[in-house]
């Protein structure tokens, strides 16, 4: 088996496990606290973060670890995790929410793995061998391996967009709001679920044309951008410069749609 198979499988199995937990507490009573500018973070993020901590340090403990709620050591080869994205939607019992884990190397992806587990979707990829999304069935089981491609939309106006609003970090607000404003008057509609990582993995399965977003941090989005350029998506910084997980902003689309999604964003 080649190594980077190897920490796709690892990848699969901590995600399995971290996305029982998250679904067999999502509808049960669990702390919720305040973590840092009208941000939250739940007992279960924890319990998902230290279930994926004491698994890769297990399994891996050749590679560095880095998780939303503990943080650690992103230089060189690592795994970057967000335990629970969509903590709000899971808060409020909207069944968007997953746990999301790439392996990166120099700050950028080269397996990604992201599980929805009430939606039974687990979407996969490896640099250079393309995405794929595998489904449970009514079981609990998962069946029917599927490589995913994005869309094919040319036209602006047939355009079907993601985003997520930089709600805790206002001073963000400025340049995403004049880029809102340019895409509202010309695209088909933006959507906003409030989980990156479903954003991204949805234009990567071509529900969605594309997702921007200023301010995410790393563990947002590390694996969803891997699916999707692995799904054939171009993926920048929102000006078009080069991405990486340390980026302060991510625009991913349809190549087709790319440079004319960046003309949208910065005119006036
Ligand atoms: C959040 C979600 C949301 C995005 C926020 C993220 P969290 O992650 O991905 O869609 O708009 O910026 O912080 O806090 O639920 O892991
Ligand atoms: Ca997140
Ligand atoms: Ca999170």
């Amino acid at each position: 088996m080649e190594q980077l198979d190897l920490y796709l499988s690892i990848a699969i199995k901590a995600a399995k496990m971290s996305g029982d937990i998250l679904k067999r507490n999502f509808k049960k009573q669990f702390i919720i606290e305040d973590k840092g500018n009208r941000d939250i973070v739940t007992s279960i993020d924890k319990a998902s973060e230290e279930l994926l901590y004491r698994y890769f340090q297990k399994v891996t403990p050749e590679i560095n670890f880095y998780g939303e709620e503990t943080l650690g050591n992103i230089e060189g080869i690592s795994w970057v995790v967000d335990p629970l994205d969509g903590t709000k939607n899971y808060v409020h019992r909207i069944p968007y929410f997953g746990v999301s884990i790439a392996l990166c190397e120099d700050l950028l992806p080269i397996v990604g793995v992201v599980y929805f587990p009430l939606l039974g979707e687990l979407y996969m990829a490896i640099k250079g061998n393309g995405a794929f999304l595998v489904k449970n069935n009514e079981k609990s089981i998962f069946v029917k391996k599927q490589r995913i491609l994005c869309s094919s939309t040319e036209r602006i106006d047939h355009c079907f967009l993601a985003t997520g609003f930089p709600h805790s970090k206002s001073q963000l607000l400025g340049d995403y709001m004049s880029e809102l404003e340019n895409v509202l008057k010309n695209v088909s509609a933006v959507r906003r679920f409030g989980s990156a990582a479903y954003d991204l993995c949805q234009v990567a399965k071509g529900t969605f044309d594309g997702f921007w977003e200023h301010g995410l941090e790393s563990w947002d989005m590390a694996a969803g951008a891997l699916i999707a350029e692995e799904a054939g998506c171009t993926v920048s910084k929102s000006d078009g410069a080069p991405w990486n997980i340390k980026s302060p902003t991510i625009f991913v689309s349809n190549p087709k749609l790319h440079t004319k999604l960046l003309d949208i964003f910065s005119s006036k």
